[in-house]
C-alpha cells in the first residue's frame, strides 16, 4: 500500500476541515489545514498593526514569520513564532479579515511554499481553496467538496446556536455568500474546481457519510 497525496478544495462551510480530519484519523494520514495558515498570517498582521496596503511591511513579515502546524487527533495546533494561537485564529475578527490577506500575492507565495514542503513525503490530506489547482497540481486525488449556500448556512447556524449565538440564518447565509464571492473572484489563485477534481456535493450527506465516500476513493488509489 502506498500512501497518497490528497487535495480537498471548496467553499467555506462545506465541512472540508471536519471531513479531512476524520479521513486523516481513519487512514493515518497527516492533515494539513491550509486555511489555518492564512488565519495565522492574518493574526500576525493584525497583532503588529500592519496595514494590508503596506506592501513593504507585509513582505517583511513573510520573510520573518515562522508559522507551524502541529497535527493532533482533535485539532491541529497552530503556532506563530512559537506562540500557540490555535484559538485566537478562529475569532470572528480574524474571519472578517482573512479573505483580504489571503488575496495578497506575497502572502500566498510564502504559504504555498510552506505547504508544498509539508506535503513532500505523501500520506497527506491538504484542504483549502487552491490545493488541486496551484499548491499540488499533481496530487494523486483531488476533491472539490461543496454544498448549497443554504445547506452550509444551516449547518453554521446550528453550530453557532449551540454556542449561544443569536445570529440569524439570513445573516449567516449572506456572509457565506459574500465570502464565496470574494474567494472566487480574487485575482490570485481564486477558488475554482480543478479540471481533474472529483465533485462531491454534500448538501444531503452527513459529515460521516462524506468522510466514508472520500475514504473509499483514497483506498481505491492506494
Ligand atoms: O478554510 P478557512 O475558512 O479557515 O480559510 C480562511 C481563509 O483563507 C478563507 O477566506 C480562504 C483563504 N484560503 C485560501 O485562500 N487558500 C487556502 N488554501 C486556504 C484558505
Amino acid at each position: 500500500m502506498r500512501k497518497i497525496t490528497v487535495a480537498i478544495d471548496g467553499p467555506a462551510g462545506a465541512g472540508k476541515s471536519s471531513v479531512a480530519k476524520m479521513v486523516a484519523n481513519r487512514l493515518h494520514y497527516l492533515y494539513i489545514d491550509t486555511g489555518a495558515m492564512y488565519r495565522a498570517f492574518t493574526w500576525a498582521m493584525l497583532e503588529r498593526h500592519i496595514n494590508i496596503r503596506d506592501e513593504k511591511a507585509v513582505q517583511q513579515l513573510t520573510g520573518s514569520i515562522q508559522i507551524r502546524l502541529e497535527p493532533g487527533e482533535e485539532v491541529c495546533r497552530v503556532y506563530a513564532d512559537g506562540q500557540d494561537i490555535t484559538e485566537e485564529i478562529r475569532t470572528p475578527f480574524i474571519s472578517s479579515h482573512v479573505s483580504q490577506v489571503a488575496a495578497l500575492a506575497v502572502v500566498r507565495t510564502k504559504l504555498v511554499q510552506l505547504q508544498r514542503d509539508m506535503a513532500k513525503g505523501g500520506g497527506v490530506i491538504l484542504d483549502g481553496r487552491d490545493i488541486g489547482t496551484v499548491v499540488l497540481p499533481r496530487a494523486d486525488l483531488k476533491i472539490y467538496l461543496t454544498a448549497s449556500v443554504t445547506a452550509r448556512a444551516r449547518r453554521r447556524f446550528l453550530e453557532l446556536k449551540e454556542k449561544g449565538s443569536t445570529e440569524t440564518l439570513e445573516a449567516i447565509e449572506a456572509s457565506i455568500a459574500a465570502r464565496d464571492d470574494m474567494d472566487s473572484h480574487r485575482a490570485v489563485s481564486p477558488l475554482k474546481r480543478a479540471d481533474d477534481a472529483v465533485l462531491v456535493d454534500n448538501s444531503d450527506l452527513t459529515l460521516e457519510e462524506t468522510a466514508d465516500c472520500i475514504c473509499r476513493m483514497i483506498e481505491e488509489k492506494q
